[in-house]
């Protein structure tokens, strides 16, 4: 019989987590369970940080980025004896089940709890990185492609005034997600991702062709761990003989109102999990597969890797021709 739900946000923000703890909250008191919030992730956890929420404590938060309940990443809770810890806090608060809002490194730590203390933990995905095996769409993706589009919408107007290449770097950890997909949105001239290597010399030549039909800007987007930007752009400077100007655009594509698709499968995700909970559905996390709610194992979700889709890749490359 499940009472009482506690609810915490862990690893980078992401714009929409708050609509998903509201959806928590509102889904658990409307089937009377008691809801407590987590601050500051596994680290407020270990730290015995917990609050009560009500109705009343989840309003007006929904349109804002960020978390309400913090966030953290706690290098205490990766070891065995703070997954122990942890474990303990919430018995001792009587909490029957944790829910966990986040990306891969909060959802192996949710894991961690259920394998090694048998704590029933259910998850939700959230991570600008879009990099989750399981969910085609992690809440706060959206939000942050639109911001990158923004981004690379108004460089391009000064690149145009220059005759300038930009070269802009990418959120996105291992995963090209972020950069492809704001690439094919933002018709830029080259994406440059993890997960599919290419030689600098094609792609200045590519680019060095389009300056000589008369193209008036160019803009070549590079994921975060697809290389240092900065190298990039010194070599491919001195091949095509245009200044390169590198923008990193960094924290600003965690920030900032979330989209109505964000807040929509935020509300979504949110209340299944509550739904999946008094099932006893318990270890696993709640993904959006072809606009359907979906339960997966978290262990299922965290052997694999979210990956991208070469035909994606191949239409970024079309489309920039
Ligand atoms: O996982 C989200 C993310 O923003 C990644 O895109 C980025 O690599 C990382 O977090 C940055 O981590 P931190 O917030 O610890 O600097």
């Amino acid at each position: 019989m499940i009472n009482k739900i506690a609810v915490l946000t862990s690893g980078g923000d992401s714009p929409g987590m708050n609509a998903a703890i509201r959806a928590v909250v509102r889904t658990g008191i409307y089937h009377n369970l008691e809801v407590i919030g987590v601050h500051s992730g596994y680290q407020g956890l270990l730290e015995k940080e917990l609050l009560p929420l009500n109705l009343k404590s989840v309003g007006g938060i929904m349109q804002h980025g960020g978390t309400l309940l913090m966030t953290s990443r706690s290098e205490e809770f990766k070891t065995k004896s703070g997954v122990k810890k942890a474990a303990k806090i919430l018995r001792e608060s009587q909490v029957d089940v944790l829910v966990v809002i986040g990306g891969d490194g909060s959802m192996a730590g949710a894991l961690d709890l259920y394998q090694l203390e048998g704590f029933p933990v259910i998850c939700l995905p959230a991570t600008i990185d879009n990099d989750l095996y399981g969910t085609d769409m992690c809440i706060g993706v959206d939000t942050a492609l639109n911001t990158v589009i923004s981004a690379i919408d108004k460089i391009k107007d000064t690149a145009s005034s220059h005759r300038r290449a930009f070269i802009i770097e990418v959120m996105g950890r291992n995963c090209g997600y972020l950069a492809l997909m704001s690439g094919i949105a933002g018709g830029v001239e080259y994406v440059i991702v993890p997960e599919f290597p290419v030689n600098l010399k094609d792609v200045s030549n590519k680019l060095k062709k389009g300056y000589q039909r008369g193209k008036s800007h160019c803009i070549v987007l590079v994921a975060e761990g697809a290389g240092d930007v900065y190298d990039i752009g010194k070599f491919m400077e001195d091949k095509i003989g245009f200044e390169m100007r590198v923008t990193v655009l960094g924290y600003l594509q965690r920030g900032g109102f979330p989209s109505a698709f964000d807040r929509i499968i935020a509300s979504r995700l949110g209340s299944a999990a509550v739904e999946q909970l008094l099932k006893k559905n318990d270890h696993h996390m709640i993904g959006l597969l072809g606009n359907e709610i979906k339960t997966i194992p978290l262990a299922e979700v965290l052997s694999q890797k979210n990956k991208l889709r070469k035909s994606m890749y191949e239409l970024a490359n079309i489309l920039a021709q």
